[in-house]
């Protein structure tokens, strides 16, 4: 995670943003610290990036590397406001003792790449059509070994995978088939017949960007009927208020990178 000490929204690179709504500074971060205190005291350990100034949408950590088995691979951003966010994380992962592999190609980390560690012996889905370039996704198999299903994202307002798609638990997904081509939808639907679909009333208040350990899934309070549907499916939803943050386009998975040592 990385704290919003710069965060405002003063550019607009995703539809979300808009600079003329003003941001509350101290809110969002005090929002912030209520997600890393959720997370804590679910036994998480989090390392926090140190915020660097010119990088408000540093907080959105989870766009900076995507980790399988001890690898990162890092990111490469489309857009230039985001370009040096790359290398605060690069520094991380190599400090950190990870096998850091730079990328060629662009892709935007975790927001467009999703872990399933226990399903058809560890697969990655990956998303394209708005940031990260289909040939990251083969880029990604070759850095991690590790099938790679590319998902063509069609809709604007689901800009990255991690708005449209998570993991929920070690084999299972929850999504909104509305984000997604009619042939993604397909393969989604072949490969997890079992998923939880979320509604679109659902997937706007960004209930799908959420972090699940496989049982307690962090998510918007404002997805109140993707919460119910989690826990008629057996698992414990942990609304956060994160509203500040939503104004930059982005909710709880945006703010976290996942840690897959
Ligand atoms: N303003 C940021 C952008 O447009 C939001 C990123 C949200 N992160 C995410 N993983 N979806 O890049």
């Amino acid at each position: 995670m990385c704290a919003p000490d710069h965060f405002r929204v003063e550019y607009a690179i995703n539809p979300w943003m808009d600079p003329d709504q003003p941001v509350d500074g101290d809110l969002a971060r005090r929002q912030w610290d209520g997600l890393r205190q959720t997370l804590v005291g679910l036994g998480h350990t989090v390392h926090t990036l140190a915020p660097l100034a010119g990088l408000p949408d540093m907080v959105f950590a989870a766009n900076g590397a995507f980790t399988v088995d001890g690898v990162a691979y890092g990111a490469r951003f489309r857009f230039p406001q985001r370009a040096d966010e790359a290398g605060a994380h690069r520094r991380f992962y190599e400090a950190d003792g990870w096998r850091f592999v730079a990328p060629e190609q662009t892709n935007e980390g975790e927001g467009d790449f999703a872990y399933l560690p226990a399903a058809h012996g560890g697969l990655v889905l990956a998303g394209h059509g708005f940031r990260t370039e289909p040939a990251a996704h083969a880029e990604a198999q070759e850095v991690l070994g590790r099938p790679v299903v590319s998902l063509r994202l069609v809709d604007p307002r689901f800009y990255h995978l991690d708005v449209a798609l998570a993991a929920i638990d070690d084999a299972n997904i929850a999504y909104f088939p509305g984000a997604f081509s009619s042939g993604a939808r397909e393969v989604l639907g072949r490969l997890f017949p079992h998923a939880v679909v979320a509604s679109e009333a659902d997937a706007l208040a960004f209930g799908l960007n959420l972090v699940s350990d496989g049982r307690n899934v962090v998510l918007p309070a404002e997805a109140t009927g993707l919460a119910g549907t989690l826990a008629a499916a057996g698992y414990v939803p942990v609304p956060v208020e994160l509203g500040e943050l939503r104004k930059g386009g982005g909710s709880v998975k945006c703010c976290v990178a996942e840690l897959r040592p």
